[in-house]
């Protein structure tokens, strides 16, 4: 080596040693224009749905339960039946939309007034409703490092009135379900997994919402698979499976339904009407028959960015309670302290990888109308107990929850993310991360 290559290979590793300088600060950014994760399930509409959709168009037979010709209608029906072998569990129902599973698998449990149901700070409006809706009241716990119901906080909220857990499995991070069900089963409460954002994520080897009472998946735009709006109930338990057959049909039970929970134990309700249309049912069967696709891919999405993050110094992730089971449709940082988040946020925008703190989610107690816990009329049954008068919602009942979400950010993720993306991401984070946990 002569010296000009000598000093031109010194020059290049302190080049290379020296960090870039911060987007924040003045230097180049990590991309030119700024990374957006897309919708899941719409980047997978292909021919399938289409002829889903064609065949109703062209049989005349929008209508799950009866239409011309001799045989019924059948998209509704395969999507359940399809949907049950998915998932694992004895019977699948298809609904509305995840709000409308929800009411139906509390009204399901025979969830009213005087009855308490327990649910996570951070989650999305419709638990909340799901329960007030049906008279009672919820109470609610913290989460924990997973987002996720703290499962420690659950056994401090029980009362002899907790007839219920919603275990969230929230943005595609199943629930501490082991030490849920122990916790429930230990006095006798029932426990529903809502996996509303979770569709196709597993706990140990078994697909979310196969393991407690009941499950609920929500097939709206932003989920894994999706029909615009759409929703689904499952349970292993034929009397919880007729009864939310009959509350989504106003009491009724139709003959299929009648045969699948191999014949009717209990009496005409009253009941909802939350039946699923042939055309939303067409277009789930497609969209079920690539879930498997879908979530293979955000995984290895989520994986590039883990394994080229992992060995970063001090880095804190999000907790995972069964990691191979995570959906991974974002991956999130941990900070001491909010300000730090918030510079770890600002940096990474500049670097255009925005970061956001978890989402998708309210923390309910503060909102304004469930902290003067308003309902269309002032005797609902939900508050005039003495327990409901009582109960105080706000931000005093849960202080960890403000507290973790202030402290976590990340990238949300698509299944069709780009190498190149991946790798952008991986890049930005580990050109902010350093600077960010310096003092
Ligand atoms: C946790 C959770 N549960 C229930 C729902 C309700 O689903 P839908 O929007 O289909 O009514 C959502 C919707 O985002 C959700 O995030």
């Amino acid at each position: 080596m002569n010296r000009r290559t000598f000093l031109a290979a010194a020059a290049a590793t302190t080049a290379a040693a020296k960090p870039a300088k911060l987007a924040v600060e003045g230097g180049t950014p990590v991309r030119q224009i700024p990374l957006k994760a897309d919708f899941f399930g719409t980047q997978y509409y292909g021919e399938e749905e289409t002829r889903e959709l064609n065949d109703v168009v062209r049989t005349h037979r929008p209508f799950r339960w009866y239409g011309p010709g001799n045989e019924p209608p059948m998209k509704v029906a395969t999507f359940e039946k399809e949907l049950a072998q998915r998932m694992q569990t004895r019977y699948a129902l298809a609904v509305t939309s995840g709000s409308a599973a929800l009411q139906t698998a509390v009204a399901a449990c025979g969830i009213g007034p005087g009855d308490e149901v327990i649910l996570p700070a951070w989650t999305w409006h419709s638990c909340f409703a799901a329960i007030v809706l049906a008279g009672a009241l919820p109470v609610f716990a913290e989460i924990d490092e997973s987002f996720n119901i703290d499962p420690s906080d659950i056994e401090s909220k029980i009362t002899p009135q907790t007839r219920l857990i919603m275990a969230v499995h929230l943005q595609g991070n199943p629930a501490d379900m082991d030490r849920i069900l122990e916790i429930a089963g230990r006095r006798h409460i029932r426990v529903l997994e809502d996996c509303a954002q979770s569709v196709g994520a597993s706990y140990k080897g078994r697909p979310v919402g196969s393991l407690a009472d009941i499950g609920i998946y929500s097939l709206q735009i932003n989920k894994t698979i999706t029909s615009g709006e759409g929703g689904a109930v499952v349970t292993n338990d034929p009397m919880l499976f007729e009864l939310a057959s009959r509350y989504h049909d106003l009491g009724s039970l139709r003959p299929l339904h009648e045969k699948v929970a191999g014949g009717a134990k209990a009496d005409t309700l009253a009941g909802s009407q939350f039946r699923m249309s042939e055309f939303t049912g067409g277009v789930l069967v497609a969209q079920l028959r690539k879930l498997d696709r879908i979530v293979a891919d955000v995984r290895a999405t989520a994986r590039r960015i883990y394994d080229g993050i992992r060995d970063l110094p001090g880095i804190k992730l999000r907790h995972l309670p069964d990691p191979a089971g995570e959906l991974g449709s974002a991956v999130f940082l941990g900070f001491d302290t909010k300000e730090r988040c918030e510079r770890f946020r600002t940096a990474m925008k500049a670097e255009n990888v925005p970061v956001g703190h978890p989402g998708g989610s309210a923390i309910l107690p503060i909102q304004p109308y469930i902290e003067h816990k308003r309902t269309v009329h002032p005797a609902w049954p939900s508050f005039t107990s003495e327990r409901g008068r009582a109960i105080q919602y706000g931000a005093a009942c849960c202080p960890r929850t403000l507290d973790i979400l202030s402290r976590f950010a990340g990238p949300s993720l698509d299944p069709k993310f780009t190498e190149r993306e991946t790798t952008d991401i991986v890049a930005a984070i580990r050109k902010v991360h350093p600077e960010v946990m310096r003092a």
